[in-house]
């Protein structure tokens, strides 16, 4: 979703800026621009449609590289993607320019009531803020002022990540943000502001993390930050604790294979950061068992393949730690809340810890006094900050907008945190070491999930996965991963509902994927893939070690089958990596997507 970088002070700012943007693009975006200034005043204003990489192009040719400058990578949500709706906006008179994350609900009757004598070119809420500050400014005020007052006529409801320049002073920057993520990176040699620290760290690993109603002015050599009381304060910087090689994407043709290449180093990491050498639990503070275990029930909430991994959870804490839990679609659960328990516990489920409706859900249950936890890759994100407590997923930089080791990471320490509230009644630790090597062993048959993916899936205009229990959860993420990529319509089902309605659709050579992991359903689950092949399907069955017959496209080794999702996932990720590479489309940016949504 939109990203923002800005610096200042920075002798060239045009690397940094166009650098920062294409570290951003992963999170998908239909437009980007740039502006750039320098302490004389020459400025430029650079925008496209489509990739960075053309805007790159025209901001080199235009040869004007600035010491300071915003940039900004837009998904559009108010207005068409267009050049005139791109960010930087500017005012009327070329004075100020904007860029901005977020959406600003009242920004019509804000133009009704303010703008009407104002010619408006773009169709954006942006171009409304931007406009506001010209407008405060000309009626005599300083502008951070009329910034001020831009952000408090603001509906409550709005979120904004906002970075201005005044052509006036052009190497100041002008911050503010609410309920979107906005971050000031401070160096000796320039300052900067993104949305992403991940953007920056070219130019420094320090970053001040800005929270809610906070404004900021960044200056090539000083950061000054107000709170939303208007008061001066001082925050502390923290030092990013990232390679900056982990975000790139090496030898790989695309960060999701490397991603998916990445799940054995990560389960190892997760071991041996929440084990200590003797095979204790470490890591998880007393205080977040102890309030978990005053809990009657878990509400797990999350969004997209967090959601997915949330349905795997949810048989861990039931089942080792006897912890009746449930399993809530953020979005579903923000405006219909279901009937609470006596004593709720609330686990957020998140890679970005940033969604936004999983962060609606936060603030709700949060005035409603219920504790929370979160469970993000991102730390120091905003779930993470707001939640009670926080635990890190330890997945390292997931780029692709597919999630792939984000979903295995945010498994494995659902388990290990269930077993830190009961007993799984084996050697968690030691399974867990036995499905790194295996996870390792799939990732190695690259050749075998290719084919079978080129096979079975060219041509085709819809799949199936199916399975049972645990399977029929993976079956969810599985069709998520092949349909979000490959543009191939995809259903993960529960194989026993096919009966029900579903099987009609099944046509000659139509793909069903069945995975068969789970013992106590395995005969019902071969029953069913019989069904389907009856009437036509090329039916591909993944079965485990122990459940496997001949015939079986993949069998996938044996761990503890309550561990099984862990590996099932992996043909699944490899088949959608390699079915939408076949349809020579680009795996990395799926269409329309974004990898952190922001807005609700
Ligand atoms: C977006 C991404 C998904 C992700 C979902 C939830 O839709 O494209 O891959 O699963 O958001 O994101 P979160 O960061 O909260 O896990």
């Amino acid at each position: 979703m939109c990203g923002i970088v800005g610096v200042t002070g920075v002798g060239d700012a045009l690397p940094y800026l166009l650098q920062g943007l294409q570290k951003l693009e992963y999170r998908g975006y239909d437009s980007a621009g740039v502006y750039l200034t320098d302490a004389s005043g020459k400025n430029a204003l650079i925008k496209e449609k489509g990739r960075v990489a053309k805007l790159a192009e025209k901001a080199k040719a235009n040869g004007f590289a600035g010491t300071a400058g915003i940039a900004h990578t837009r998904w559009a949500t108010h207005g068409n993607v267009t050049v005139e709706n791109a960010h930087p906006q500017k005012s009327s008179d070329d004075r100020f320019f904007l860029v901005h994350n977020g959406v600003i609900e009242n920004y019509q009757e804000l133009t009704e009531t303010y703008l009407q004598r104002v010619h408006l070119v773009s169709e954006t809420d942006t171009e409304v803020a931007v406009q506001l500050v010209d407008k405060f400014s000309k009626e005599g005020m300083a502008t951070a002022d009329a910034f001020r007052k831009m952000i408090s006529l603001l509906d409550g409801n709005s979120a904004y990540g906002f970075l201005l320049v005044d052509h006036e002073d052009p190497e100041t920057l002008y911050v503010a943000k609410k309920k979107s993520p906005l971050l000031v990176g401070v160096s000796d040699h320039g300052n900067a502001v993104t949305s992403d620290a991940a953007a920056m760290i070219d130019l420094t690993k320090d970053f001040i993390e800005l929270r809610d109603g906070d404004m900021a002015i960044v200056k090539p050599s000083s950061v000054t930050i107000y709170d939303a009381a208007g008061e001066q304060v001082n925050r502390e910087p923290f030092t990013l604790e990232i390679d900056p090689e982990d975000t790139d994407k090496g030898a790989y043709p695309y960060y999701m294979l490397k991603e998916i290449d990445e799940q054995a180093v990560v389960a190892r990491n997760i071991a041996g950061h929440y084990y200590d050498e003797d095979g204790n639990l470490q890591g998880i503070p007393c205080a977040v068992t102890d309030a978990i275990e005053e809990a009657d029930r878990l509400y797990i909430v999350a969004a997209g393949t967090s959601y997915h991994a949330g349905l795997v959870g949810k048989r861990y804490f039931e089942q080792w730690a006897k912890i009746p839990t449930e399993v809530h679609i953020a979005s579903e659960f923000a405006y219909d809340q279901p009937m609470l328990s006596e004593k709720p516990f609330f686990i957020f489920l998140s890679q970005s810890g940033e969604t936004a409706d999983s962060r609606e859900v936060l603030d709700n249950v949060k005035k409603q006094g219920f504790p929370a936890l979160t469970l993000a890759n991102v730390m120091n994100s905003t779930l993470t900050r707001e939640a009670d407590f926080a635990l890190p997923v330890l997945a390292g930089p997931e780029i692709a907008v597919a999630s792939t080791k984000a979903y295995t990471a945010q498994v494995l320490v659902q388990a290990i945190l269930a077993a830190a509230l009961g007993n799984p009644g084996f050697d968690l630790k030691a399974e867990l070491a036995k499905v790194a090597v295996e996870i390792q062993a799939i990732t190695d048959e690259k050749e075998t999930f290719k084919k079978i993916a080129e096979d079975a899936l060219v041509g085709q205009h819809s799949a199936f996965y199916i399975g049972r229990g645990l399977d029929a959860a993976v079956a969810l993420e599985a069709a998520l991963k092949l349909k979000e990529i490959s543009y191939i319509q995809t259903e993960g089902f529960a194989a026993g509902e096919l009966k029900h309605g579903t099987i009609s659709l099944i046509e000659d050579k139509t793909p069903v994927f069945a995975l068969l992991t789970q013992s106590k359903t395995a005969g019902l689950l071969r029953g069913e893939v019989a069904q389907v092949a009856a009437r036509g399907a090329n039916t591909i069955v993944f079965a485990s070690e122990n459940l496997a017959k001949e015939g079986d496209a993949f069998v996938l080794p044996q761990v503890n089958e309550l561990l099984m999702p862990l590996l099932a996932v992996i043909p699944a990720q490899l088949i959608a990596y390699y079915a939408t590479l076949a349809r020579g489309l680009d795996v990395d940016r799926p269409r329309n997507l974004a990898k952190s949504v922001t807005v609700q």
